[in-house]
C-alpha cells in the first residue's frame, strides 16, 4: 500500500507542497533584487514551507548565493542569536570547515571567537564569544554577512524565522535598534524575515515609531483558496490509488477553513480511514480522530485561561459584536469593560482570536470546533 500523500507538522517543500506561486515569485523577486522581506501570518499557515521552497529554488540556480535559514524559536538571549548568528553565516561562507575556522579568526577584528569542533565537523562546529565582547563589539557579528560576501564576492539571503522571539529578549529595545542599524547598511545581505504572533510582528514591523519600520517590504501570507486545496486533495487521492470526490474535497477545506496544517491533518486522516473512494462519512470519522489527536493541547490552552477569558471567548463563540456592551457584559459574565479590553488583549496575544472586521474570529478552526461543543 502506498503511503499517504498528506504531511503535517513539519515543513513541506517539495511533496506535498501545493500552490503559492504568486507568493513564491513576489518573495523569489524580492531576495533577488535585495529587498528585505517580511512575512506574517498566524502559525501553520505556511510561512516557514514557503521560505524554505524559496530558498531551494534560489540556492539551485544561483552557487553565488548563499541563503541561511536560522529558526529562532529557542532562542532567548542576545548572546544566543549572536552565537547562532555567527555560527551560521561562518558555515554558509564555504563547504570547507577549515575555512570556517580560518574566516572566523579573519573576519572579527576585536572579538576573539572561541570555536569548538568535534568528530562530526560538519554538524559540530561552533562557537562562542566572551559576553563583555559581545556587548562592546557587537556590530562586528551583525556585519560578519556583509564583510564575508564582499571578501568572496557572494551574495548572502538570511531567513530568521519566528523573529518575534527577539522581542523577549532582555534588552530587547537597543538590541532591535542595533540590528536595524547595521543591517539597513548592508549591499550584499538581504534578509527574510517572519514569524507568527502577527500581533508582534505587526508591532515590530509596521509601527512607525519602531527601528523596523519600513525596513522592507511585508507580506500578509493568505491562506491557500479552497479551489486550490480541492484539487491539491483530489489530486493526492489519485496519486495514490484513491479517489475523493470535489464535493468532499470541499468538505475538507471548508471545515479546516483553509488552515494549511488543519487541511493536510484532516485530508491524511480521511485518506487513512478510506480503501478507495472517500464518503462523508469517513471525513466524519476523520473529523473526530482528528478532535481528539489534538484535544490534550486544546484542554491545555483552555485550562490556562482565567473564568472571564473564558467567558469572553464564548461570546465570541456566540458571535457577539458589542462584547462591552452592558447586555453582552451581563449575560456573559464578563466583569468590567476595564477587564473586557484587557482580556481581549490578552486572547489576542495568545493568538487565539483576532480581529476580523468588526468582529472577532477563532484563529484555530478545530479549537473553535472543539471549544463550540464543549463549551456553548
Ligand atoms: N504550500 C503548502 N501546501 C500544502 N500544505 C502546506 C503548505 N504550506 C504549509 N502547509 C501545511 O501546513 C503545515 C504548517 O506549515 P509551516 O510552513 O510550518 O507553517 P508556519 O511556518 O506558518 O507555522 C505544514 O506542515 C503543511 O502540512
Ligand atoms: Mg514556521
Amino acid at each position: 500500500m502506498k503511503n499517504s500523500p498528506f504531511i503535517y507538522g513539519v515543513t513541506v517543500t517539495r511533496k506535498s507542497f501545493t500552490n503559492r506561486e504568486n507568493e513564491i515569485k513576489k518573495l523569489t523577486d524580492n531576495l533577488l533584487g535585495g529587498i528585505n522581506t517580511m512575512i506574517i501570518s498566524p502559525r501553520r499557515w505556511g510561512k516557514s514551507s514557503l521560505v524554505e521552497k524559496v530558498a531551494d529554488l534560489i540556492k539551485s540556480k544561483n552557487p553565488r548565493i548563499k541563503v541561511i535559514i536560522l529558526d529562532l524559536f529557542a532562542v532567548n538571549t542576545e548572546e544566543e542569536f549572536m552565537e547562532k548568528f555567527a555560527t551560521e553565516v561562518l558555515k554558509a561562507s564555504s563547504s570547507k570547515w577549515e575555512e570556517w575556522v580560518k574566516n572566523a579568526k579573519r573576519f572579527f577584528k576585536n572579538i576573539v571567537p572561541k570555536i569548538q569542533i568535534s568528530v562530526d565537523p560538519v554538524n559540530n562546529f561552533t562557537i562562542s564569544f566572551d559576553w563583555q565582547e559581545i556587548r562592546q563589539h557587537g556590530n562586528e557579528i551583525l556585519n560578519l554577512p556583509e564583510a564575508i560576501a564582499k571578501q568572496k564576492k557572494i551574495r548572502m539571503i538570511i531567513c530568521l524565522d519566528e523573529f518575534q522571539s527577539i522581542a523577549g529578549f532582555r534588552n530587547y529595545e537597543n538590541f532591535e535598534k542595533k540590528l536595524r542599524s547595521v543591517w539597513q547598511r548592508q549591499k550584499d545581505v538581504t534578509y527574510c524575515i517572519y514569524g507568527s504572533k502577527r500581533h508582534m510582528m505587526s508591532e515590530i514591523f509596521d509601527n512607525p515609531s519602531k527601528p523596523f519600520y519600513r525596513f522592507g517590504d511585508i507580506i500578509m501570507l493568505p491562506k491557500i483558496e479552497r479551489e486550490k486545496w480541492i484539487s491539491f486533495i483530489c489530486d493526492s487521492f489519485a496519486g495514490s490509488d484513491k479517489v475523493i470526490s470535489n464535493e468532499n474535497a470541499g468538505l475538507i477545506a471548508d471545515l479546516m477553513q483553509c488552515h494549511s496544517w488543519y487541511v493536510q491533518q484532516l485530508s491524511h486522516y480521511t485518506w487513512n480511514n478510506t480503501q478507495k473512494q472517500a464518503s462523508k462519512s469517513k471525513i466524519d470519522k476523520a473529523l473526530n480522530e482528528l478532535k481528539s489527536a489534538n484535544l490534550p493541547l486544546y484542554q491545555r490552552d483552555a485550562e490556562s485561561l482565567s473564568p472571564t477569558q473564558l467567558n469572553l471567548l464564548k461570546a465570541v463563540a456566540h458571535g457577539e459584536l458589542q462584547l462591552t456592551s452592558v447586555s453582552v457584559m451581563n449575560e456573559f459574565r464578563l466583569g468590567t469593560p476595564h477587564n473586557v479590553s484587557k482580556n481581549k488583549e490578552i486572547l489576542i496575544n495568545l493568538d487565539i482570536i483576532e480581529k476580523s472586521g468588526n468582529s472577532y474570529v477563532f484563529l484555530d478552526p478545530v479549537f473553535e470546533l472543539w471549544f463550540r461543543e464543549s463549551f456553548t
